[in-house]
């Protein structure tokens, strides 16, 4: 693996982690979001309640799951297992307490990165995405571990935000930008390319959002 890149994640991690108990609800899930994405914040609830109809009582995965903001309310609809994961140390352990507190006990938080998730091919009935593939270095490599880890017959419910510096680039160049600075067209590449076939696209200011279904073979 990529030495810089690994720094670059090992930062990011600990920034959020930070951030966890102190300015991350506050300033980017309810300034941040709404300022960036209009509804977004709906819009991601609504993937939840998405996410736990097509998962039927098969387990979930949230991943980054953060704070925990959006997963708690969607584990709190949920029949089977809701696994919430995440670099960074300081967000599993408010994910944890936020489930607590929730009174929701179908929440395990694990601390693991996006690019080697410790789950066995096909383990999910639905995969929630909320504002991550942003923050995680190599789109591409991401979506295809989550690809890996959805089960066929399933979906990937996405939401991301980027700022569509890209689009007026070669895409040669657009391809090595960090995803914050992508278009919606590479986000949609990279799931395409990672096998699933998109069931719906839609874009909120600088959010897009898109339910991707892993075909069954
Ligand atoms: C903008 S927050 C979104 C969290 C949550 N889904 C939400 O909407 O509130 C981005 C999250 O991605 C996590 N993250 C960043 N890089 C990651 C990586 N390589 N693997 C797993 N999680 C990562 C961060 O720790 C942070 O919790």
């Amino acid at each position: 693996m990529n030495r810089g890149r690994e720094v670059i994640k090992r930062s990011i991690a600990n920034l959020y982690s930070w951030s966890a108990d102190r300015v991350y609800e506050p300033l980017v899930v309810q300034r941040a979001f709404p300022l960036l994405g209009g509804n977004l914040n709906e819009l991601a609830l609504e993937q939840g309640r998405r996410a736990v109809a097509n998962a039927g009582t098969r387990p979930l995965l949230d991943m980054p799951v953060g704070t925990a903001f959006f997963t708690v309310t969607a584990a709190a609809a949920h029949d089977g297992l809701v696994v919430g994961a995440d670099i960074a140390a300081g967000m599993v352990k408010r994910a944890k307490r936020a489930g607590a507190e929730a009174g929701v006990d179908n929440l395990v938080a694990v601390q693991t990165e996006a690019h080697r998730l410790p789950f066995a091919d096909h383990s999910f009935g639905a995969i929630l995405c909320t504002n991550g593939l942003q923050v995680i270095p190599g789109l591409e490599e991401a979506v295809a571990e989550l690809a890996r880890v959805l089960a066929p017959g399933a979906s990937l419910y996405s939401s991301a935000i980027t700022m569509p510096v890209a689009a007026a680039l070669p895409s040669s160049v657009g391809r090595k930008l960090p995803t914050v600075l992508k278009s919606r067209r590479e986000l949609v590449v990279a799931l395409t390319e990672a096998g699933l076939a998109l069931r719906s696209v839609r874009s909120q200011r600088f959010a897009t959002l898109i339910e991707a279904l892993k075909p069954v073979a």
